[in-house]
């Protein structure tokens, strides 16, 4: 739009109106950056405008609906949303704020979006905004606002909240796998219960593979099964490139593990979830979330636990991890298992701080360490 020269601003602003159709802004965009002939400080603008102006949309559509009336075209309403971002939440100066995103606009639309931006601008410098709740404030859906607060209390969930508005920032471990140290913790206290009990290992719900190749560091044998056949060519992969000869990969539906009964020293249930935990992440990952999932999830969980169950040896340990908050997947999954899997099995003690007890299992809030939020819960099986 300027002129014909790609700018950090414009690719940010077409990001935004793909993501508007429907593109999923972690593929679109890094495709867009490769082919902008933007230098990597550029990228690294572009990146922080869209990943931010989308994970704060509905905070930068109030601040842009103060000023402009009726609806807006996709361009203009993605300029005016990435505008407004730079203003409140990046605090670029005005001047160039204004000026530079109005250049990326259709002219037609250049005075109407000048007007709204300056006044954004001098809103910004009239001191603190008055929003009109944290659902705005946050840029949350309100129904993750009310089901956070309900199953966390109000402090703790805005908290939470208030922490996965951050980026994420990559942690390298060891292996040079990218992994968030939340996921490593998991990793680590499930190592910790396996050390010392020969035999294989099970996760049945392992693509990517962070965990899967976390646990070959330490066990004779991981078996990284999962139900998505393309997903388990990625543990496959990372395997290889790990160089983990100890790895093998198999495509199975958890809820009916083709494997044979007390076959295993650990089964790793790191389940599919509500990602509430997570929502740092994927910028659109908050947006894309629906209240209903919960439920579905929280039965689809309890079915893969069902099965795994079986598959423990007796002496063996089944570990239950899902990278969300919600009582359903975390503590209701924790009285249900101590229904279901009563008898021969016994807690494991969970990890200590900054896990927070959680049923027989912990809770590690993304504001506590600030890492992704998890649940974890461990039980040995004693015959
Ligand atoms: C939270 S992710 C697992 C992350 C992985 N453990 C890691 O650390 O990299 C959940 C996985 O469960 C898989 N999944 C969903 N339904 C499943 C089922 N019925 N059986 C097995 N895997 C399933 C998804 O394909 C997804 O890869």
């Amino acid at each position: 739009m300027s002129e014909g020269r790609v700018t950090a601003r414009g690719v940010a602003i077409s990001a935004l109106v793909a993501a508007e159709e429907g593109e999923r802004a972690n593929l679109v965009l890094p495709r867009m950056l490769s082919v902008s002939g933007l230098d990597e400080r550029d990228r690294g603008f572009a990146t922080e405008l869209a990943y931010g102006a989308l994970r704060m949309c509905r905070a930068c559509d109030w601040l842009v609906g103060q000023f402009a009336k009726g609806e807006l075209e996709p361009t203009v309403r993605a300029a005016a949303r990435a505008g407004a971002y730079q203003l409140a939440f990046m605090r670029v100066p005005a001047y160039a704020a204004v000026s530079a995103t109005v250049a990326e606009c259709p002219s037609r639309a250049r005075p109407l979006l000048n007007a709204v931006l300056r006044r954004i601008a001098d809103l910004v410098a009239g001191g603190p905004i008055r929003w009109p709740g944290p659902g705005t404030k946050l840029s949350y859906p309100d129904w993750v606002l009310a089901r956070l607060g309900e199953d966390l209390g109000a402090e703790r969930a805005l908290a939470a909240l208030q922490q996965m508005n951050q980026a994420a920032s990559p942690s390298t471990r060891p292996d040079g796998y990218i992994q968030d140290a939340g996921s490593q913790a998991v990793g680590e206290y499930v190592a910790g219960l396996l050390a010392g009990r020969p035999g294989p290992v099970l996760d049945l719900c392992a693509a990517p593979g962070g965990k899967t190749t976390f646990l070959a560091h330490g066990s004779p044998f991981v078996v990284g099964a999962d139900v998505a056949p393309a997903r388990v060519a990625l543990v496959a992969g990372n395997a290889a490139r790990l160089q983990l000869a100890n790895v093998a990969v198999v495509v199975a539906d958890g809820s009916q593990p083709p494997f044979r009964e007390k076959s295993f020293a650990g089964v790793l249930v790191d389940a599919p979830c509500s990602g509430l935990g997570v929502l740092r992440r994927r910028p659109d990952a908050r947006w894309r979330a629906r209240p209903e999932d919960i439920g579905r999830l929280a039965s689809l969980q309890g079915r893969l636990l069902s099965a795994a169950a079986p598959l423990v040896a007796p002496g063996g340990v089944l570990i239950y991890s899902v990278c969300t908050l919600t009582r359903r997947e975390t503590l209701d999954i924790d009285k249900w298992t101590a229904g279901g899997l009563a008898g021969e099995w016994e807690a494991a003690p969970p990890p200590g701080p900054p896990w927070e007890p959680l049923g027989r299992g912990a809770l590690l809030l993304p504001q506590a360490a600030g890492t992704d939020g998890m649940y974890v819960l461990a039980i040995y099986r004693r015959r």
